[in-house]
């Protein structure tokens, strides 16, 4: 995950600092495996970390268990070869189909077009803008809003047919 995190074209597009640390990371990954509303998935090669895509629980109390937040990076050689989609296309099925969430939400920066593209396609709608949100590189930068609602949120089977379509919403 360090080495991942240390690439400048990587960390910019989120919110990492510079120069990560072994250990905090290593805390941080310990802490994840006791949160049962969290997802961290990497991808791997040879050894090496080549892709992480997250999503946990706002852990803002009991009136936002419905939301969630997203995160994803992919290491910069293997950017724009499909392996965000495949991130995406885990996380999201994690995400409605086991934990529930009804609302997914994230920001990303108003100038990264590659991943806002990801985002679409996986169904997430723009909802507004932070200006000045975060320092980049010396420069403050705008970041979006964007968030997706479950396209076919599960419901209490009240039919037989319910039952027999696996009790969701058609
Ligand atoms: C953003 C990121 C996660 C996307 O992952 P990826 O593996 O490169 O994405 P994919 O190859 O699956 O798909 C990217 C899509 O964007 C499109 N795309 C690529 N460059 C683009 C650009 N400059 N403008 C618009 N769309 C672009 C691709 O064509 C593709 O769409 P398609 O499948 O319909 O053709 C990855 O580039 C990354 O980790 N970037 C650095 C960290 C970061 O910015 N994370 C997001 C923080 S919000």
């Amino acid at each position: 995950m360090v080495r991942l995190m240390s690439d400048p074209e990587v960390f910019s597009g989120l919110m990492q600092m510079p120069y990560p640390s072994v250990e905090a990371w290593r805390k941080r990954l310990e802490q994840q495996v006791e949160q049962q509303d969290t997802l961290h998935l990497l991808a791997t090669e040879s050894g090496e970390v080549i892709a992480s895509g997250g999503i946990h629980g706002t852990g803002r109390g009991v009136r936002q268990r419905h939301v969630a937040g997203l995160g994803i990076c992919i290491a910069k050689e293997r950017q724009g070869k499909g392996i965000g989609s495949e991130v995406m296309k885990r996380l999201l099925d994690w995400s409605d189909n086991w934990a529930g969430y009804l609302r997914v939400q994230l920001t990303v920066y108003a100038d990264n077009q590659r991943a806002m593209a990801l985002y679409r396609r996986f169904g997430f709608e723009l909802e507004g803008t932070y200006r000045a949100y975060a320092l980049r590189n010396g420069v403050y930068v705008d970041t979006h809003a964007m968030a997706r609602f479950h396209p076919n949120p599960p419901r209490v089977p009240v039919t037989a047919h319910d039952l027999a379509t696996g009790m969701k919403c058609e």
